[in-house]
């Protein structure tokens, strides 16, 4: 059972618009896994897509481009000890989720592992197939078909970031193991 609320896709590139680092999720249908990664961003609005970087070394792109799809998990400051460890071993041998003691849901359109423990928001990506930039920098290029997020802290749009929800705050790598957390929501007013 979920305490998440569909987010409009016309409000997902916001879930990832100020750069936060988010966990990639993967399935071949027998085999699933989780990584880290703090390359993405928003390219287009309508359809929603995203592009992130994929070492196509990792065991992550290989099921990627077995399945056509990944997730992506935007991972609470609360989570950053779990974030950290699926990011620093691979998930060739083992299953992480089983390793680390993440509890997965299957995503409702593609059918993909999802983490909402400890995350703040999830996306449900189909690949659009691009073999230059995938070949050639590691690239994928995905179309949401999903979203939702934890109201607490994304609702009606907009991230809010307080005081209260600070578990919930999305975490932003410095490299190392090192993060800094959001802070809080700050307005911009008109001037001049
Ligand atoms: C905080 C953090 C951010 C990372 N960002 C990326 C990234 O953007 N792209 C990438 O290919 N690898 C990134 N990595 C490395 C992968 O998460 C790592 O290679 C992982 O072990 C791959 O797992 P897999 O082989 O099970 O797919 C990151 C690792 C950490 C800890």
């Amino acid at each position: 059972m979920t305490a998440f609320h569909p987010v409009p896709l016309q409000y997902a590139s916001r879930l990832i618009n100020h750069g936060p680092t988010v966990l990639v999720t993967s399935s071949d249908g027998s085999r699933r896994n989780v990584m880290a990664a703090a390359w993405s961003m928003p390219v287009e609005f309508t359809p929603p897509r995203i592009a992130i970087v994929i070492d196509k070394r990792t065991f992550t792109r290989e099921l990627v481009a077995a399945s056509g799809s990944f997730g992506i998990c935007i991972p609470g400051a609360a989570a950053i000890d779990m974030t950290y460890a699926v990011g620093s071993a691979t998930g060739r041998d083992v299953d992480k989720f089983a390793q680390f003691g993440i509890a997965a849901i299957t995503g409702p359109e593609l059918g993909l592992p999802l983490i909402e423990a400890g995350c703040s928001a999830w996306m449900e990506c189909r690949l659009i197939p691009e073999a230059h930039t995938e070949d050639t920098y590691d690239t994928c290029f995905g179309e949401v078909v999903a979203a939702a997020a934890d109201p607490r802290v994304f609702a009606n749009g907009r991230w809010k970031f307080d005081a209260g929800n600070e578990a919930l705050h999305t975490i932003h790598h410095l490299g190392g193991g090192n993060f800094v957390r959001s802070s809080s929501t700050i307005v911009a007013k008109p001037i001049g």
